[in-house]
């Protein structure tokens, strides 16, 4: 037998990969070894858990498993087709109409991930001779969107409404159509976008106005209806995009909106057009927990993460750590340098405290830091723990 020529096109990986590790840009995970819990186990090591988007504790509820467990029972592991074509089950029908209630809309559309629901979306709503208005810090399955529109990306500074007033006045006649797109929770800050006052220049500048509840699903409004009911903006916002992947404990993100745009977006969103549909087991876990917020016990979830939200940052403000603007569950803690975030988050690990290092450049170089998510499932003891490690630590590297 032949004795295979080896053909290395990829030789030039090795040189990229050790480009990427001398920037300190290597993602090297820790690993969960068992459920996504406050006090979990990474790395063979028992830490209270700041990382995780488990807002409410949902992904372990009873009553998710169950619905789980059921629905594979019933429909089998996979839905074996795109959307399109076979893999629209009764199950999905039934968790877009649940949802529609929920949030008051008119309809939902179902994607498969949150980053699919926002690529395909923003894709399918404007292109060639369009604008968006993007919010500078929006998250990158935005980015990613605006970029295959093929449309204008006109970027404002964060939460500057004056800023982009202005860019509007400039720009605004010079395209057909015109998308405001935003991050109602920001992931890497916490703090909230100023809704309100996006939705007064979408009015007066005509332009589709999208939103990105993806840390606001489940935690922001009533029993986590998210940001436009936060802000009292029901008919406001053309295009509520939201997730079922982190506070909702299952996967997935959805659109909300008026009937038109999820007809429209049936026929254009290319990931949900080209990509198989949600497993059965995931989709009735989302519903379940739809079914849990849409509850009294989903109003009690959304009281502790807050309370919980609250302590913790008042604590950390209290022993002196920098904060920033955060508003919501998602408090970092800004430390100035990536080698500081990195030491800090290294030795809160060996604390037993595991929050994610934030460093350029998915923030500024000066403004690295370390990323805490606290949940409604933290007890006080877990958030006392914690924030004793970050006093010792923070004394420690000279930050207290
Ligand atoms: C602001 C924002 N939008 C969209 C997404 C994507 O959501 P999903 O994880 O459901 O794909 C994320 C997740 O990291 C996010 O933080």
């Amino acid at each position: 037998m032949a004795t295979p020529i080896r053909l290395d096109r990829l030789g030039f990986l090795d040189q990229e990969l050790k480009n990427l590790e001398e920037q300190g840009f290597v993602w090297r995970p820790r690993i969960l070894e068992g459920e996504q819990r406050a006090r979990a186990r990474f790395d063979g090591r028992e830490v209270v858990n700041l990382s995780s988007n488990n807002y409410l504790g949902l992904t372990n509820h009873p009553k998710l498993r169950e619905a789980a467990k059921r629905a594979i029972d019933r429909y089998g592991a996979g839905a074996g087709a795109v959307r399109p074509i076979a893999g629209t089950m009764t199950l999905h029908k039934e968790l877009e109409a649940k949802l529609a209630r929920f949030k008051g809309v008119e309809a939902t559309l179902v994607f498969q991930s949150g980053f699919a629901a926002n690529l395909g979306t923003i894709q399918a709503l404007v292109g060639k001779g369009d604008a968006i208005y993007s919010e500078e810090l929006n998250h990158g399955s935005i980015i990613d969107g605006c970029r295959l529109s093929g449309a204008e990306i006109l970027k404002w500074p964060h939460r500057n409404v004056e800023a982009l007033r202005q860019l509007c006045q400039e720009s605004r006649h010079k395209y057909r159509r015109a998308l405001l797109v935003t991050d109602a929770v920001f992931s890497m800050d916490g703090d909230i976008a100023p809704l309100k006052e996006l939705a007064d220049i979408a009015d007066e500048f005509e332009l589709i106005f999208m939103v990105d509840d993806a840390h606001a699903s489940g935690v922001l409004g009533r029993a986590g209806r998210g940001s436009v009911d936060h802000f009292g903006l029901h008919g406001r916002v053309d295009v509520q995009m939201g997730t079922l992947s982190k506070a909702l404990g299952a996967m997935g993100g959805y659109i909300a909106g008026s009937k038109h745009l999820i007809e429209f977006l049936i026929q254009k969103a290319r990931p949900w057009l080209l990509s198989t549909a949600h497993p059965p087991a995931v989709v009735a876990a989302a519903m379940a927990a739809v079914e849990i917020l849409d509850s009294p016990e989903g109003e009690e979830l959304v009281q502790r993460l807050w309370e919980n939200a609250r302590y913790f940052k008042h604590e950390l403000n209290r022993l002196g750590f920098n904060t920033g603007a955060s508003e919501t569950p998602i408090t970092p803690v800004i430390v100035g340098s990536s080698h500081t975030a990195r030491q800090l988050a290294k030795r809160l690990f060996e604390e037993g405290v595991f929050a994610q290092e934030i460093v350029f450049p998915m923030v500024a170089r000066d403004k690295a830091r370390v990323r805490t998510i606290v949940t409604a499932m933290h007890t006080k003891e877990d958030l006392d723990f914690a924030l004793s490690a970050f006093q010792k630590v923070g004394k420690e590297l000279g930050l207290v």
